[in-house]
């Protein structure tokens, strides 16, 4: 999101929230998208705000006045004296009254009678200037950067794709759910972890002289590491309650300098019993995000990510960001109609390969079954199968690609590339621009398999008895999925860098604050 969007917006989109009243004696704290919606003049309102843009004339002074409820701000009416100590950052009380406009550009503004200055700010130093600072400037300053009303827009729409994530899930009968952060194993095998330690290991370790036999003390005497999925846990809690989720911080020690790639993120990830088709558990995938668009096409949060793209296009901001404002609403609406395209990981690449020789498309890894999907690979499947607006299921992928805990596919000429064996029952839902968005499996829910499965990838299984345990007590076949949370933000809001929809982004060599 661009930094300019700290200028007024001037649209009327607030028409769902409801008028406020003002008491004649008493004054009440109205917030900024409330009062822009009220179009009938009142007596007595305070504003609490942040000074986004201040213009002194001789005799008036105009204050725009936002408080990240929207992109918007109220114009505010001074006197000249009393804006005198006002500088744009400043936090203020405002009171006055709400009346029709003379300007063209709000149908109402506050005529000021009270002026009080909450928290001065020191415009001159201040890191975060009311102009375009670019995103890389703007990712040193994770600490300002949120007051941004763009950035407090994306603020808004994370919560609210929460709470429309929690309706579904609720609606659909899955418990919420915790897992811990603090884990045993590398779920996914990929040895990217960070390994938890305390700082009675690190005295311990000072303390060890050279050549010292003396182990390092752990504080849960043995290694322990930073989660990189819920799933295992996720797993034994489905066995309890047949349907669980959670959203919950995800680490991953990869070296990945992408914009897709963080240290740090949520992943949403959800298990569900008694089912051995995978096509269950994609889905609960599509129906959740057909929700969660759904909603944001008819949210105020939606109309406000249209009109600040809009506006960013229309100030040419950024020349490499061609996104626009009908593109971003037809990638909701590509998501909301659902009946997303499911094709198997063969055909991706028998598709891929017959683009190579018909010259229709040209890659800088050759696609081969046995190398995988690349992530140009998985835009074009994106570009193409899903027409870039609607989201693409790949299926079966080859076993040799995926961890351990994933179920072998049903047998089918079509999915086992000639093996039988050689495929499992798993998913990756590819989107435009930001490739993979969601992965998701049946699990290898018989013992013998499973314990043939770990050893076949190198698994110690010493670990993850108690995984095994859940295969031994009642197992039944069952299946989830993790969504990288956002990624998700970044597709929905078309921003191309997921360092910026994220407040305090970790990747590696940097953790700001
Ligand atoms: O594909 P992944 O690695 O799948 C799992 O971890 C499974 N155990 C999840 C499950 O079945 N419960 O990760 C799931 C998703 C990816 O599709 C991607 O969107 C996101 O998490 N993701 C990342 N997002 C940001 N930064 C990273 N470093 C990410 N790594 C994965
Ligand atoms: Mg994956």
């Amino acid at each position: 999101m661009r930094a300019c969007l700290w200028r007024r917006c001037n649209f009327r989109s607030h028409e769902c929230l409801r008028p406020f009243s003002v008491s004649p004696v008493k004054h009440e704290r109205v917030d900024v998208a409330r009062l822009l919606s009220q179009q009938t003049e009142a007596n007595g309102v305070d504003v609490h705000g942040w000074v986004r843009s201040l213009r002194r004339q001789k005799k008036v002074a105009f204050v725009a006045v936002g408080d990240g409820t929207t992109l918007e701000s109220v114009q505010a009416v001074l006197k000249p004296e009393d804006a005198a100590q006002l500088s744009t950052g400043a936090a203020v009380r405002l009171t006055g009254s709400w009346k029709a406009s003379k300007g063209s550009k709000q149908s109402h503004e506050l005529q000021v009678t009270q002026v009080a200055i909450l928290g001065a700010n020191d415009a001159e130093h201040n890191p975060l200037q009311p102009k375009y600072q670019t995103p890389e400037y703007l990712r040193t300053i994770p600490h300002l950067r949120p007051r941004i009303p763009a950035n407090a827009l994306l603020l808004r729409l994370r919560s609210q794709v929460i709470a429309s994530l929690t309706h579904f899930f609720n609606q659909q009968g899955f418990v919420q759910t915790h897992t811990p952060i603090i884990t045993s194993s590398d779920c996914e095998g990929a040895g990217e972890v960070f390994t938890v330690s305390s700082n009675a290991a690190k005295d311990s370790e000072q303390r060890l002289k050279p050549g010292d036999q003396a182990q390092v003390e752990h504080f849960f005497r043995t290694n322990k590491y930073l989660t990189v999925s819920a799933q295992l846990h996720l797993e034994a809690l489905a066995q309890a309650v047949d349907k669980v989720w959670t959203l919950s911080p995800t680490f991953r020690a990869e070296r990945s300098d992408t914009p897709r790639h963080l240290s740090e993120f949520y992943m949403l990830e959800a298990e569900l019993c008694f089912t051995n088709d995978l096509s269950d558990v994609m889905t609960v995938v599509e129906n959740m995000l057909v929700a969660v668009a759904s909603d944001l096409l008819s949210s105020h949060t939606g109309a406000e990510l249209l009109k600040a793209r809009e506006s960013s296009q229309a100030e040419h901001e950024s020349p490499t960001d061609s996104l626009t404002a009908a593109d971003l609403k037809a990638r909701w609406t590509g998501l909301a109609s659902g009946a997303w395209p499911r094709i198997t990981y063969a055909h991706a690449i028998h598709l891929l390969q017959t683009a190579v020789t018909t010259s229709s498309a040209t890659f800088a890894f050759e696609p081969s079954y046995e190398v995988g999907l690349q992530a140009e690979h998985e835009r074009w499947l994106a570009a193409t199968v899903g027409e870039g607006q609607r989201p693409v299921f790949v299926t079966d992928y080859p076993a040799a690609q995926k961890p351990f805990y994933m179920a072998p596919s049903p047998t089918s000429s079509e999915s086992s590339g000639g093996d039988e064996h050689s495929t499992v029952a798993c998913f990756d839902l590819l989107v435009s621009e930001l490739c993979e968005l969601a992965g998701g499996s049946l699990r290898e829910h018989r013992v013998q398999e499973l314990q043939v499965a770990m050893q076949g990838k190198g698994v110690e299984g010493g670990g993850l008895e108690w995984y095994q345990d859940l295969r031994r007590y009642g197992s039944v076949p069952h299946g989830g999925f993790g969504l990288g949370f956002d990624r998700l933000i970044c597709y929905l809001s078309g921003v191309g860098n997921v360092r910026d929809v994220v407040a305090f982004p970790r990747w590696v060599g940097r953790c700001e604050c």
